[in-house]
Order: structure tokens, then C-alpha cells, then sequence
């Protein structure tokens, strides 16, 4: 492991997850683990209506039953102001009025001693509505629409023109069904006050924001927040928002003055920490018989909240997978009485890469051309929108290996034609690809008289393995084994960093946490240059290696000197430095994420039912700092993308927008009988956008997936399924 400061050999191998042990054992603390002697409980209550008014809430049931502290409403709770978000604005703030605007909004927080008091209490809680009839339907001409509510529409060329121009033209129009992201750990939030200082445990991808958010809902200094998130079971997504319920614990804690902690039961997490939404996407692709696109119209409609905003592009990628000369790609809004969407893995680009990557197929088979063979002919040197190259693309070596590894060259083109015994089989694959965002972070590494390294950043893992690559990064850049580096994550006393999202913090903290592991080098050569009796005397940083411990010369003999010898004859405790990192802007070129994924599914021709049987993923992620992280990654990403083939979907009632399955139970979640082994190639080179090589993998991992499975599905039974989740009774 010796490197040199300058050239830090950021590898690749398969570490085991640092925080493993922390994790099975227990030790590891999650939002809801944090008792306190006095700690009161909070239980929500949510409409049953989904639009109008409170008439009547009638909370002197709750208010006298046992072990009841408390019960706020919109009548006794503070004035609120509406708080920035993780990423645009945040919701609005809860409690503020006798307006419902969604099916399961929260009208009142019970707080007693026991969980088990307020829960009781809460159903005690009686309300009427002046009911209103809701906005529930993307059709329906009363609703609202908002146009490029992204800001990512794109065009370029002429569609009319094109489509004249086109030889052969695919028009489809796919949908896909609300997916609700259900990590395994409940959000919570746990909340006490000290004087004017508020500190909460929250399930969140990012502390700082939090304590931005409460402070603005308070009307506090950022200073008096703290938010601690170092352990969270899961987000993908719905924790990159500060939602109404961890406004409500604080607003809880205040009132009774007393630590309150706050879970969402399962059912409450389908309608308060946001969902994937639901889409309908129209697709017109236009080509040359000779299989050159001509022309790609994409059109996408979704919901969105009434009083909220969320918005995602769904043609993002559908404006840079290819070189097509004339293109639009459009997102429309439609507000209704339904609760927030948010972002869920591979957000936009998960239901948008489905869509076109499903109507590609439909034209290969048009064309009677091989679906990677189309794919490869209208291959994107560089990026067709801006006409920039890229800062690294391998793309075309996912398709080589993926296809080599996958053996898609035994597929015969004719659906219908391969069977394994009396089940029917289906070879399909699709394009993934991912803009992934490095916004700035800063880290801070300081090294004791123990030897042992701590670095530390407001940042979190909410399970890629941050932790654990972090470390690896700081080991390597300063020359420790792994075990004298402890990486500290989750709390906003901590140098900013931004959200866990996007794909882009390990771009973003592993550059923050290399530079500040390089400083830290420099400053101990420095202090030891400074001193005629070390052996690193006179030296200067591109001078020295580092190994074990030690730093050593790069052009002499002998060990050098370790860091904690220069402590000791310096007679310090430790030495500090702060690194920061941005994604370069001297670069012309386009960043991006690519991926081919290969599916393979076993068709039963008589009850409709589809096995995944295996997945082939060829990954060009740049860097991958720890291939077995990483591949984890693809394969939890591959689990979410057979999902959402095939069983998720949050189904509500028509009439009234009540969620019908808001159970584990009911929402079907790919489980291991659903997942084979899934096969996970990485390509690529390290990216020159940042100094540590690397792109970003977590939603790539999901995007495609669908797509390739829905397209096997097409292969093995000739059945074309616009609609997900593929279910039995639609191949029947
Ligand atoms: Mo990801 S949906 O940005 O957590």
C-alpha cells in the first residue's frame, strides 16, 4: 500500500464493510435507537379525507386518556415558516390550518409516556371534514398543469421534420405505477430541547440540511440546531427532504419540554415521506431502415402535490443515450390531492430509461435488427445536446462485456423461440445511464499520538458503504492500515457536506476527505522538514511515500519517520487540516454514468408468471474505490429494478386516494426467491472530473433494469407489456 501524496493509489479492493460488525452486533445506533430517561412518544393522526376542511377535531378523549402529555392540532401548535429543502423548497410546514390537501396528511401529534398510551390515545382522536372532492386523476381537466417544472426539457432540430424524414416509426405509450421507496428502517425522528438548542436524531441523506430546515421552521439560528444521522436504515431517496413529521417531533419536545421520539408506523411511511410517481409516457422514435434514428419525441405526464413541489425530468436521458438529430423531450406536472412525490432511486431516469429503452426494442424488432446492434449504431461519441465529449464514456465496452459475459449471442432474434423444458425464454437488455451532481463538501483529518487517523464530515450512509470506502481513501492517501483510520459521518457539527444523493458523494466526500488526508500529509512533512534531526529533513510532500505508518523518502534509503515521532518530538497532541472538494470546472466535457444491463427471464406459458433467472450488469461507474461496496450496490439496485418489472406498485382507492397495500405485506417487494445471482461487471477508467477518479453507481444500479426485463419478456413471449408491474394476468 505505499503511495505517494501526490499519485494516491486509490484502490479498488473488495474491504469488507467497516461498520459491519457495528451493525450485527447492535452497537450501531439508528435515529430510533436513542433513549432518555424522560422520553415521551409522539403518534401521528392522518385525514381520512383527501380534500377540504377540518370541520371538527375533538381531542378531549385523547387529551384525558392515560399518560397523555399532550395533543397538538392546528388550533395549539406554533406558527411555522415554510423551510428551504434538501433540494428546492421544503414542504410546507404542518399544522398551520384546517386545510387537507392529501389523504393521510397529518391533523395531530399525541404525545404521552408510552408509545403504547399515545397510540391508544390517538385513535381517540375525532374528526369531520367538510369534505371536497378530490383531485386523484392526471386527466382530469380541473387540474392544474405545470409545464418544465424541472427545467430539463430539451430539443433540438425539427420532431415534424424528422418524423417525415422517418422511414420506420415506433408510437407507444408506456405507464408505470406509484412505487413507494419503504426502506427497511422506519423514519424517526427523536428530538429534545436544551434551552433554545435543538438537537434531533432523524432518518435523513443529510444532516445539514435538517438543521437548516428547523431552523427556518423555528425561525432559530442554524448555530442552536444540531442533527444527528450517523447509522439510517435505508432512504433511496425519501431522505432528501426534511418532512412534516420531524418538524412535528420538535414542535413535540417544545411543548411537553421533554425528549420525544416520533416513528412512522409502515402504513404512515406511504404517505409521508414521499413515493416514485406515477407516469405516463408517449414515445414516438422515427429511424432509418438501416436502423440511424432520426427523430425521438418523449412525452411524459406525472403528479405532483397540490401545496408542494416535486419535479423530475423524465427525458433526461433520453436527450444524451443517443446520436439523434432531432429531438423533445418534455415533462408535464398535473397537481392533485395526493401527498408529495419525491425522489426515488435513479429518479426520472428509472420510469424515463424504461419507456425508452422498451420503445427501442420495439423498434429493433421493427427493424429486424439486433437490439444491442441498434443501440451500437446510434452510439453517442459526445454529448448530442451540447456537442461536448465526454469526460469519460465506456459504454461501448458495457455492451462488449456485458454481452460476452451474458452470452446474448445464443439468442434467437424470434419471440418465442427459446424454451427451457415447457417454460418459454426471453433474452432483453437496455441502456442506463445516470447525470450524477458533485456539489462542494469539506472534510477534516487530524492524526494523534495514538497513530490513529480521525476524519470526519456532516455527511451519511444510509448503506452504500461510505464509511467504509472513506476510510479506505483516508488509509491510502495518508499510508495506515485501515484499522488506524476512523472515518466519523452524520452529524451537522461536522464540515458541510452535501446530501447522500444524486450519485454524487463519493465524487464529492472522497475528494473532500483526499484533499484533507493530503493536508495533513503536508503538514507533518513540513513540520518534520523543518527539523534538522528527522530523516525527512528539507523534504517537501512530492518528495515523500507514505506505508504503514510511516513517511519515508522517496529517493533515499532508510524508514523514515513515522507521524507519531514527529509528534512526540515536537510535543504535540495531533495535527489538523480541512480539505474541500468541487467538481472541476476547467474541463469542457460532459459528465455521466453508463451501464448495459442483460436480462434473462423464464416465462411459465400457462399461469403468466416471470422468474428473473439471470442479470448481467457492465457498469461504467469510473473509479470503483471498493469493487465488493460496489457491486453490492448493483446488485441492491438490480433487486429495486426486478421490483419494479414486476411486483411494486402502491395501489389507491380511486375515489378517496387511500392507499390500499400500505403494507410490507401487500406492496410487494422483490425478496430472494425473486433475485438470481446477479452478475457485475465494471468498466471504465478513472473520470477526470474529480481527483480521485470516481462517477457514482447508486442509481445507475437501478436504471435499466426494468427496461431489460420487460424487453425479455417481449423475447420469450411475443407479449409487448406497455404498462409495470408486468403481472401474471396481463401475459394470460
Ligand atoms: Mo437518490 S433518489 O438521489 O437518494
Amino acid at each position: 500500500m505505499t503511495t505517494t501524496a501526490e499519485t494516491a493509489e486509490l484502490i479498488g479492493a473488495g474491504v469488507d464493510r467497516v461498520d459491519g460488525p457495528a451493525k450485527v452486533t447492535g452497537a450501531a445506533r439508528y435515529p430510533a435507537d436513542f433513549g432518555f430517561v424522560n422520553l415521551a412518544h409522539a403518534v401521528l393522526v392522518q385525514s381520512t379525507v383527501a380534500a377540504g376542511r377540518i370541520r371538527r377535531l375533538a381531542t378531549s378523549r385523547a387529551e384525558a386518556s392515560p399518560g397523555v402529555l399532550t395533543v397538538i392540532t392546528h388550533r395549539n401548535a406554533p406558527r411555522l415558516a415554510r423551510a428551504p429543502g434538501g433540494l428546492g423548497i421544503g414542504p410546507p410546514p404542518p399544522l398551520q390550518d384546517d386545510r387537507i390537501v392529501h389523504h393521510g396528511q397529518h391533523i395531530a401529534v399525541v404525545v404521552a409516556e408510552t408509545l403504547e398510551q399515545a397510540a391508544a390515545a390517538a385513535r381517540l382522536v375525532e374528526a369531520d371534514y367538510q369534505a371536497a372532492e378530490p383531485l386523484l386523476d392526471v386527466g382530469d381537466p380541473r387540474a392544474e398543469r405545470v409545464d418544465n417544472a424541472s427545467g430539463r426539457d430539451v430539443s433540438r432540430g425539427d420532431v415534424a421534420a424528422g418524423m417525415a424524414a422517418a422511414e420506420v416509426i415506433v408510437d407507444a405509450t408506456y405507464t408505470t405505477p406509484v412505487q413507494t421507496n419503504n426502506p427497511l428502517g422506519l423514519f424517526a425522528s427523536t428530538a429534545y430541547w436544551d434551552g433554545d438548542l435543538l438537537t434531533v436524531h432523524d432518518s435523513t441523506q443529510g444532516p445539514m440540511f435538517v438543521r437548516a430546515a428547523l431552523a427556518a421552521a423555528f425561525g432559530i439560528p442554524e448555530t442552536a440546531v444540531r442533527v444527528l444521522a450517523p447509522f439510517v436504515g435505508g432512504a433511496f431517496g425519501a431522505g432528501l427532504r426534511t418532512w412534516p413529521h420531524v418538524v412535528l417531533a420538535a414542535v413535540a419536545a417544545r411543548m411537553v419540554d421533554r425528549p420525544v421520539k416520533l416513528v412512522l408506523s409502515r402504513a404512515q411511511m406511504f404517505t409521508s415521506v414521499g413515493y416514485r410517481p406515477p407516469t405516463v409516457q408517449h414515445l414516438r422514435i422515427g429511424a432509418r431502415r438501416t436502423g440511424e434514428l432520426v427523430v425521438i419525441d418523449h412525452e411524459g405526464i406525472e403528479p405532483t402535490a397540490l401545496q408542494d413541489e416535486y419535479a423530475e425530468s423524465l427525458t433526461r436521458a433520453t436527450s444524451v443515450l443517443y446520436d439523434c438529430p432531432h429531438l423533445s423531450g418534455r415533462t408535464r406536472q398535473v397537481r392533485l390531492n395526493v401527498a408529495c412525490p419525491t425522489w426515488m432511486r435513479g429518479p426520472g431516469e428509472s420510469p424515463g430509461v424504461y419507456a425508452l429503452e422498451c420503445a427501442l426494442d420495439e423498434l429493433a424488432w421493427e427493424l429486424g435488427m439486433d437490439p444491442v446492434e441498434l443501440r451500437l449504431r446510434n452510439y453517442a461519441e459526445v454529448h448530442p445536446q451540447t456537442g461536448l465529449p465526454w469526460a469519460s464514456k465506456a459504454l461501448r465496452a458495457c455492451y462488449e462485456q456485458g454481452a460476452e459475459r451474458f452470452g446474448w449471442a445464443e439468442r434467437t432474434p424470434e419471440p418465442r423461440s427459446m424454451r427451457h423444458g415447457r417454460l418459454l425464454v426471453g433474452y432483453g437488455m437496455a441502456t442506463a445511464y445516470y447525470g450524477y451532481v458533485q456539489v462542494p463538501c469539506q472534510a477534516r483529518a487530524s492524526l494523534g499520538q495514538d497513530g490513529v487517523a480521525l476524519v470526519r464530515s456532516a455527511a451519511t450512509d444510509v448503506g452504500p458503504g461510505t464509511y467504509t470506502v472513506m476510510t479506505q481513501v483516508a488509509a491510502d492517501t495518508l499510508g495506515l492500515p485501515l484499522d488506524r483510520v476512523r472515518f466519523e459521518l452524520g452529524d451537522s457539527t461536522m464540515p458541510p457536506a452535501p446530501l447522500q444523493g444524486g450519485s454524487g458523494l463519493t465524487a464529492a466526500l472522497g475528494s473532500a476527505v483526499h484533499e484533507a488526508c493530503r493536508q495533513l500529509l503536508q503538514a507533518f512533512v513540513q513540520l518534520a522538514a523543518g527539523d534538522a534531526e528527522s530523516p525527512l529533513h528539507g523534504y517537501l510532500v512530492q518528495d515523500v511515500t507514505t506505508a504503514d505508518g510511516h513517511i519515508i523518502p522517496v529517493h533515499a534509503a532508510g524508514p523514515g519517520e513515522t507521524y507519531t515521532a514527529i509528534l512526540a518530538r515536537h510535543g504535540l497532541a495531533e495535527l489538523t487540516a480541512d480539505g474541500a472538494s468541487a467538481r472541476r470546472r476547467d474541463l469542457d466535457a460532459e459528465p455521466g454514468i453508463f451501464a448495459a444491463k442483460f436480462a434473462e427471464v423464464q416465462v411459465d406459458p400457462d399461469l403468466g408468471l416471470v422468474r428473473v433467472t439471470r442479470l448481467v450488469a457492465a457498469v461504467d461507474g469510473g473509479r470503483i474505490l471498493n469493487e465488493k461496496t460496489a457491486a453490492s450496490q448493483i446488485i441492491g439496485g438490480s433487486a429495486g429494478g426486478i421490483g419494479m418489472a414486476l411486483l411494486e406498485e402502491t395501489m389507491s382507492d380511486p375515489g378517496t386516494g387511500r392507499i390500499a397495500n400500505a403494507t410490507l405485506g401487500d406492496y410487494l417487494v422483490a425478496v430472494n426467491a425473486d433475485v438470481p445471482d446477479i452478475d457485475v461487471i465494471f468498466v471504465g477508467e478513472p473520470d477526470p472530473m474529480n481527483p480521485i477518479g470516481v462517477k457514482g453507481i447508486g442509481e445507475v444500479a437501478i436504471v435499466g433494469v426494468a427496461p431489460a426485463i420487460a424487453n425479455a419478456v417481449f423475447h420469450a413471449t411475443g407479449r409487448r407489456i406497455r404498462s409495470l408491474p408486468i403481472a401474471p394476468e396481463q401475459l394470460l
